[in-house]
């Protein structure tokens, strides 16, 4: 059993907490470090025993595999054999960013990182904090999102600690995500055999961007389940049961709501509805762009669900491209099997 009762609070503004979250990651420890995605579980990714910690942490299966985060694009072949040119020609556009690449580990990489595949998943995250860490100290963390399995990932210290509190050593606060939605996943473990490249999860990056830069055909996201392991049907659940509507059917619900449900909208509609009859617990408007609502999401997701509602009813995004990423989570967030 893990025995982290207590986990410290760091500030990422405090070039001590810095240091001292650094040492804990050196000592084996398991230290919540925000990206500009999500907030990360990190620990040394060289160390077996302190990756195999943040399964524990997190209660995931450890067939699930984790992305492990650089701080240079030199260290890539430290952890990846066999990588294309196209890697580096997206690293370079992309990178320190939102893009997570498939390729293919380094025979010396331990399967606990891996969970058991000969594929890795690595990228260098952008959010300051994170960066500077990884490059002043030249370690590479493996870092899942800091969230207990399958519950909602954390765009901020309070909701780590909400999920984390006494099963970590630190959560390293630097306030809210930028993005607020995972990275994309890419695929470029086939490319050299011709194969093709393939979004795995979407994510703030779309598929049409990446072609754009390698001037290749990419695949678009379309629910490889199978391909990424901890890509689960059920992911990002809020304690409450999550219910999406489209707009008119939104109205409805409200019409007959008992008070006790909570509501995410982004519509002048459904704000003029609410206006005339505050018929929830509590309601949130998100912005109207997709970027402005992904950031905004799981914390509207978190604060919402922390006043224990019957349910929370949201308005339906738009089904479009821009989309996609959004549209993912919300469809795994509300599903029940
Ligand atoms: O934005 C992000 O990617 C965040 C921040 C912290 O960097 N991390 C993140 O990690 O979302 P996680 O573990 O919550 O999601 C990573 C997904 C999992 O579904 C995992 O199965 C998949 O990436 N993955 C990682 N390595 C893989 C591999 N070698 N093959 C297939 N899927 C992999
Ligand atoms: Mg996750």
């Amino acid at each position: 059993m893990i025995n982290r009762d207590t986990t410290d609070m760091l500030n990422a503004n405090s070039a001590d907490d810095v240091s001292k979250a650094q040492h804990i990651l050196s000592a084996g420890g398991l230290v919540a470090i925000p990206t500009e995605t999500v907030y990360g579980l990190a620990a040394d990714a060289t160390q077996p025993q302190a990756v195999a910690g943040i399964f524990e942490a997190k209660g995931r299966p450890a067939d699930h595999p984790l992305i492990v985060h650089l701080s240079c694009v030199e260290q890539l072949s430290n952890w990846a054999v066999n990588i294309p040119e196209v890697a580096y020609q997206l690293a370079d556009a992309f990178w320190p960013g939102p893009i997570t690449f498939l390729l293919e580990k380094a025979p010396h990489v331990n399967t606990v990182v891996t969970g058991g595949l000969k594929t890795i998943g690595l990228r260098i995250p952008a959010h300051p904090v994170m960066y500077q860490l990884l490059k002043q100290s030249g370690l590479c963390v493996a870092a899942p999102s800091a969230n207990r399995y399958k519950k909602l990932s954390p765009t901020s210290a309070e909701q780590v600690k909400y999920g984390l509190a006494g099963r970590i050593d630190a959560v390293l606060d630097g306030g809210p995500c930028q993005v607020g939605l995972e990275s994309t996943i890419i695929d470029l473990t086939k490319v050299a055999q011709g194969g093709d490249i393939k979004v795995l999860r979407a994510g703030p990056i779309s598929a049409e961007q990446i072609a754009h830069v390698i001037n290749m055909p990419v695949k678009d996201f379309e629910n490889h389940t199978l391909a990424v392991p901890g890509n689960v049907a059920a992911h990002y659940q809020p304690n409450a049961p999550l219910q999406i509507l489209p707009t008119l059917k939104l109205k409805q619900a409200l019409a007959q709501s008992d008070q006790q449900a909570a509501c995410i909208y982004y519509s002048a509609e459904i704000q003029e509805v609410l206006k005339h009859n505050p018929c929830t617990l509590n309601s949130l408007k998100l912005g109207a762009g997709h970027q402005a609502y992904g950031q905004q999401l799981y914390a509207s997701l978190f604060e919402l669900d922390k006043l224990k509602p019957t349910t929370i009813l949201l308005e339906q995004p738009p089904q479009t491209a821009n989309w996609l990423a959004v549209n993912d989570r919300l469809n795994r967030a509300q599903f029940k099997g």
